[in-house]
């Protein structure tokens, strides 16, 4: 048989046909939509660096719950910005805190959201890491204590459960924080309670935006000693091994478009459900490109979300999630 009987644009010859064989498609339903909820009220302030992302107070959250479910988006990522912070994260398990109150109002609000409590303290501490420093007297350096640190996130864990949050995201990335998580959950009667580990998380310059958004730079050093080297692979599988191990109901890839290999990796050797994290700074370039009038900002988000699905991710949490789900009702 000659190959020129192969004609591969058979299938491509209308609208209708390349629905019926397409291998991938975007749902509004694997959607997650990031949200940052703050103290005080009538507070609607657009961050700057990420166009149409916004700080809200607790009064104005109900006008964003309906357009979510107007729009089917199902679940939302919190992330609180606190108006007290300290060296132990003190606000990120007072069961007062801002995403514990944010947790019980949009409960309130929509009993159907699905609500993911990102789980960290770098939005809490004064020195802006994700755990607790210490001083290491054999290397003389401030460092990140791993095990200490492990308690601050159980407790944030578990005050976030407690006050309803439907999944615990934990994005620490210290050794052994799902078991940790998994046990202190289990011991509080939360053992229904899903974790969805941010189980391959790197020390990326794709944050910038998000940590001006949740005011949660490192005030000294970086992340570079927890997060994980932009360069490996293998290291995330191993990461993501003992996340299952430990318990992980999920497992997350972060950043997303640098990394789609790496989404791929993990779809080939794990079968829990796969999320890909779209951050702040790709939304960002990504804004930033369309308000210049150089893209076509609707195209190049589809086909976005588009590549990280076919890499293999199941969910994406993604700033773009609203305009997305409203495009998909056009086509
Ligand atoms: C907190 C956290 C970060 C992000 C999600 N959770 C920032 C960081 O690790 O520095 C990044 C989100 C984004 O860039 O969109 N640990
Ligand atoms: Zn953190």
């Amino acid at each position: 048989m000659s190959y020129d009987r192969v004609r591969h644009r058979r299938l491509r010859g209308s609208a209708a046909i390349r629905a019926l064989v397409r291998e991938t498609r975007i749902s509004a339903e694997q959607l997650i939509y990031p949200l940052f909820v703050t103290t005080g009220t009538n507070v609607k302030h657009e961050i700057p660096s990420m166009p149409g992302v916004y700080h809200y107070s607790l009064d104005l959250l109900e006008a964003e719950v309906a357009e979510l479910r107007q729009l089917g988006i199902r679940s939302v990522l919190l992330f609180g910005v606190p108006d007290a912070k300290d060296e132990v994260a003190s606000s990120a398990y007072d069961d007062n805190g801002i995403v514990q109150q944010a947790i019980r109002k949009l409960k309130q609000l929509d009993p159907e959201l699905l609500i993911v409590a990102d789980t960290c303290v770098c939005q809490y501490t004064s020195h802006g890491h994700c755990g607790i420093v210490e001083h290491n007297k054999h290397t003389n350096r401030a460092e990140i204590a791993n095990d200490p640190s492990l308690e601050l996130h159980v407790k944030t864990a578990v005050s976030q459960a407690k006050a309803g949050a439907d999944i615990i995201a934990p994005s620490n990335m210290m050794d052994g924080f799902v078991a940790a998580i998994r046990s202190g959950l289990d011991e509080s009667g939360l053992s229904h309670v899903p974790i969805m580990s941010y189980s391959v998380k790197y020390a990326s310059a794709f944050y910038g935006p998000f940590r001006d958004a949740a005011h949660s730079a490192p005030q000294f050093g970086d992340r570079k000693t927890y997060q994980m080297d932009p360069a490996n692979v293998r290291e995330g599988i191993r990461e993501a091994e003992s996340d299952v191990i430990e318990g992980a109901d999920f497992l997350m890839v972060k950043p997303a478009l640098a990394y789609l290999d790496v989404i791929r990796a993990l779809r080939e050797q794990f079968e829990l459900p796969l999320v890909a994290y779209n951050t702040s700074a790709e939304y960002s370039m990504t804004k930033a490109a369309a308000a210049n009038g150089w893209i076509d900002e609707k195209a190049i988000v589809l086909e976005t979300l588009t590549g990280m699905k076919r890499a293999g991710a199941d969910i994406i949490i993604t700033y773009h999630a609203k305009d997305a789900a409203r495009w998909l009702k056009e086509v």
